[in-house]
């Protein structure tokens, strides 16, 4: 796949000649984010705990041990992280995440979305929904009760190609502009590593063709989505990254943003 958007970096502004130098400080201070589990000279200072730090607290599969994306998070989130921002991640588990992203985003408003009741971790900023991420009616209900107006989505729930995709399919049209939706696991669109998620025999049904075939083609045509909603994807969204962590368990993910 290898679509790298770099348009959010920042870089448009400025004038050729600068743009050398700048690029390479870019992908210095990128690269010592990631290598260093997150922590920038700018998070050394008094910017509070990292990603990678705060994982030993609130240990999940997302940190080093695991799936490793935790570094890849403190590069996208770090412009984020003290704005008021409205995070949701859909998949609550034992609640480390929604404690994880308290944390780190002490001025954010956060939503946790999952097919079992996690009110045992509300707290004045977490809220979480109890919804079905594979149902249009629960997705409703998920957008009436938050209000939407997302900065960040995150999906972590059950990983089916029709969860994610409905998904985002339906969530999507309620993230801000210039905000991301990041769908975790896309390991689960290849049934010879991980089985059991839903991917037909030509893989064409999978959530990596679907972003796969938008890189390629413009288009986002997904079977499990109205055409006014692969419509509205197709139109709506800047750029996608990929990022895939060579682990034993082999962890990807896709960050797409919205125009
Ligand atoms: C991998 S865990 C989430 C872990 C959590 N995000 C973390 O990092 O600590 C997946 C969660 O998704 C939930 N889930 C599974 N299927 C779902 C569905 N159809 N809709 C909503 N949530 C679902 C499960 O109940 C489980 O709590």
């Amino acid at each position: 796949m290898g679509h790298l958007g770099m348009g959010h970096l920042g870089m448009g502004h400025l004038g050729m000649g600068s743009v050398k130098s700048a690029a390479t400080r870019c992908w210095k201070f990128l690269a010592g984010l990631a290598l260093s589990g997150g922590r920038s000279a700018a998070a050394v200072s008094d910017d509070g705990p990292t990603l990678t730090e705060l994982s030993a607290k609130y240990p999940s599969d997302k940190s080093a041990a695991y799936h490793g994306y935790l570094g890849i998070y403190e590069m996208l989130f770090t412009p984020l992280r003290h704005r008021d921002i409205r995070f949701l991640e859909i998949g609550v588990f034992d609640g480390h995440s929604m404690r994880m992203w308290e944390e780190y985003f002490p001025a954010a408003r956060i939503f946790g979305v999952d097919i079992a009741s996690k009110t045992e971790h509300d707290s004045r900023r977490v809220k979480t929904i109890v919804a079905d991420q594979g149902k249009r009616q629960d997705l409703t209900k998920v957008l009436a009760v938050t209000k939407g107006n997302f900065d960040v989505v995150l999906d972590d729930g059950g990983h089916t190609m029709e969860q994610q995709q409905l998904s985002f399919g339906t969530l999507f049209p309620a993230v801000k502009s210039g905000g991301l939706y990041i769908i975790e696991d896309i390991h689960s669109s290849f049934p010879h590593l991980w089985p059991g998620f839903g991917v037909e025999r030509d893989g064409a049904n999978s959530t990596y063709t679907m972003i796969d075939r938008f890189v390629r083609t413009g288009r986002v045509e997904s079977e499990y989505l109205t055409v006014a909603e692969n419509d509205y994807l197709s139109e709506n969204i800047s750029h996608c990254m990929y990022f895939f962590r060579s682990t034993k368990v082999h962890s990807d993910f896709f960050a797409c943003w919205k125009k």
